[in-house]
């Protein structure tokens, strides 16, 4: 272990998928790496603009989530370097906060050995998130459908659609998932449950069927989009009108502020498509960026190197050519 250097790349995730609140989530092709080594004293290299504030010492999430691996796993390990680089911007309904728990229980378990299994880091991963979406689909990769009743939660991995390709709108303006959760109300009518438990289950069938043409109308969601789109200017416009632009669907990414459209890689409607997201969001005073990604069928993908062997690159200079900032 001491002389084991472990660098992880996790993907982004998008959770809801419009109607699964809180269960259903896919992986993207937009990473996080995180490095780990055992060292004589604890020590942070945090690249890029997204790593800037975070803590630099024993309270950053990456060294506590790692610490909770160790101990579960009975072993200690007090000082690790950490080297952390994400191209998934923060608060903006990507997952990066998923994809840096994951990054984190994946690379300390490899650290050590690998003694805990997937099952238990996804266990952990949630408790840590309080919710499974985000963090089975960035642990799974793919399509995953997930439900936790607060103490164990369960999961099945669904291959995406081999054509299933997606467009994210991601607003210039950051929005936690506090504050859209605030959003929503503690209760909802049995009308509003029938039709989501109705949509969830159609694009979950269609999304394992490749069904690519019912997407339009299981994209749909009555417990949590309508109550925040008063958040997200232009977002109530994108989701009813998407599909007139080439969309398969569209939803709210996560708890937002990211619009995604599903799309199918055959069309060829997309700059169109691209054009209504990013017109209807100025159109509404928010600036916003465009990218295509597709969905990612990885979890963390893991390297593990002896360091006594392999020369000490930065975790930058070893994924350049691989970000894309
Ligand atoms: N399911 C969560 C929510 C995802 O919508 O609040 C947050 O990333």
């Amino acid at each position: 272990m001491n002389n084991r250097r472990v660098i992880v790349k996790i993907p982004a995730s998008t959770a809801n998928l419009g109607p699964g609140f809180d269960t259903l989530g896919m992986a993207l092709s937009l990473y996080a790496w995180i490095e780990l080594s055992v060292c004589e004293r604890t020590e942070f290299q945090l690249y890029g603009d997204g790593m800037k504030g975070l803590p630099r010492d024993k309270s950053n999430l990456i060294y506590k989530v790692a610490q909770l691996v160790f101990k579960e796993a009975d072993v200690t390990v007090p000082e690790i370097s950490i080297s952390m680089y994400s191209d998934i911007p923060l608060t903006r309904g990507l997952g990066s906060s998923a994809s840096a728990i994951v990054g984190a229980l994946a690379a300390a378990n490899a650290l050590i050995g690998s003694p805990l299994t997937d099952h238990k880091l996804f266990q952990m991963a949630t408790a840590l998130e309080g919710h499974p979406d985000n963090v089975g689909a960035s642990l799974f990769g793919g399509i995953v459908v997930s439900a936790w009743d607060g103490e164990r939660a369960d999961y099945v991995r669904i291959e995406p659609p081999r054509q299933l390709e997606t467009l994210v709108a991601i607003p210039a303006f950051q929005l936690s998932t506090e504050k859209a959760r605030h959003a929503l109300p503690s209760q909802i009518s049995m009308a509003d449950a029938v039709f989501n438990v109705g949509r969830s289950s159609l694009l979950v069938a269609a999304l394992a069927s490749g069904e690519l043409s019912i997407i339009r109308h299981a994209m749909k969601d009555r417990l949590h989009q309508p109550y925040r789109a008063a958040l997200i200017p232009g977002m109530a416009n994108i989701l009813e009108h998407a599909v007139e632009y080439g969309a398969l669907g569209a939803a709210l990414s996560g708890a937002g502020p990211t619009l995604i459209a599903f799309v199918d890689s055959n069309c060829d409607r997309k700059s169109e498509l691209e054009q209504f997201l990013i017109q209807t969001l100025k159109q509404a005073g928010i600036a916003a960026e465009t990218l295509w990604l597709s969905p990612c069928v990885h979890g963390p993908q893991i390297t593990i190197e002896n360091m006594k062997e392999q020369p000490a690159l930065s975790l930058l200079d070893r994924i350049k050519g691989e970000v894309t900032a």
